[in-house]
């Protein structure tokens, strides 16, 4: 018997994330390095990719799981860890919207950029983020904010506009960076909303050609502008949405010949008591 295609799944093991992970290294770090993260401490990384913010929180000394839905990112970051001798850092498959195979109370810290948000059913993901925390613990996640003008809201709206619409009861990803549905959603998971906090935050994509090669990595590896490029080809839109992005990228970048392009997502603090 075959499984049912899991099309969340599908999408993330479309491409190779990893192409576009690597310019996003610096910010991982930088986002770890302002958590307070050390010794001792159980962090939990969901929708890790290959790593960018679970090495980093390995290196400062604390025990890390990484779980990701896609399984060529879940081994591309057992694969780093273990060519950086991290023996307190693994990775494993899982969804965000159903953690069963963790424990309740079980991090001090979970973590999840742009990770969690791109899971189906959000009052679940929240459940469960909350679930396997420990009293006392922290949430930190990174949302994209929904028509924010900067770089991954907008590849993610024009991608959409050149994509089939999405199946009726779709929840759209980026309701994560509504401040309003996310209270809604912790809050349902038993969450008091003074525990939950928002700030404006950034990333910083650093790719060393120029923006139009960095167009072309998200073309041929990020799941979700590949599938608007497979739609668009299909209505004979190919070159429109090359267009748009082109010079999406090119109005972004501040480097001249190479890349650095910053984004501007939303901070989610949930201090559990
Ligand atoms: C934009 S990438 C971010 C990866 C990583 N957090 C980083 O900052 O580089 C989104 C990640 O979420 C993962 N993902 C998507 N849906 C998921 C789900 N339901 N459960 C767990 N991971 C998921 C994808 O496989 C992908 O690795």
């Amino acid at each position: 018997m075959t499984e049912t295609a899991n099309p969340n799944k599908a999408l993330w093991e479309k491409g190779d994330f990893t192409r576009i992970a690597e310019t996003m290294r610096e910010s991982g770090e930088a986002l770890v390095a302002s958590l307070g993260v050390g010794e001792g401490l159980d962090v939990l990384d969901v929708g890790c990719g290959d790593g960018t913010t679970a090495l980093p929180a390995a290196q400062l000394g604390a025990d890390v799981l990484g779980v990701d839905i896609a399984s060529n990112l879940v081994a591309a970051g057992n694969a780093r860890a273990q060519g950086l001798g991290l023996g307190n850092c693994r990775f494993q498959e899982g969804d965000a919207s159903d953690l069963s195979a963790l424990e309740d109370d079980s991090f001090d810290l979970v973590v999840s950029i742009f990770g969690a948000m791109f899971a189906p059913r959000p009052f679940e993901v929240a459940k469960e983020l909350v679930r396997v925390t420990r009293p006392g613990g922290r949430i930190v996640m990174g949302n994209w904010i929904p028509n924010d003008p900067t770089l991954v809201a907008q590849i993610l709206k024009i991608s959409s506009a050149y994509s089939p619409p999405p199946p009726e009861g779709f929840v759209s990803p980026m309701t994560w960076g509504v401040e309003d549905d996310v209270t809604e959603r912790f809050t349902a998971a038993g969450v008091p909303d003074e525990n939950i906090s928002f700030e404006r935050d950034t990333y910083t994509f650093n790719y060393p050609g120029p923006p139009s090669e960095l167009l072309g990595e998200f073309k041929s590896y990020y799941g979700p502008t590949m599938n608007a490029f497979e739609a668009a080809g299909a209505d004979g839109r190919e070159a429109d949405l090359e267009a748009e992005l082109g010079t999406l990228f090119d109005e972004q970048n501040s480097n001249g010949d190479t890349t650095s392009i910053p984004a501007t997502f939303l901070r989610v603090s949930v201090n559990l008591i």
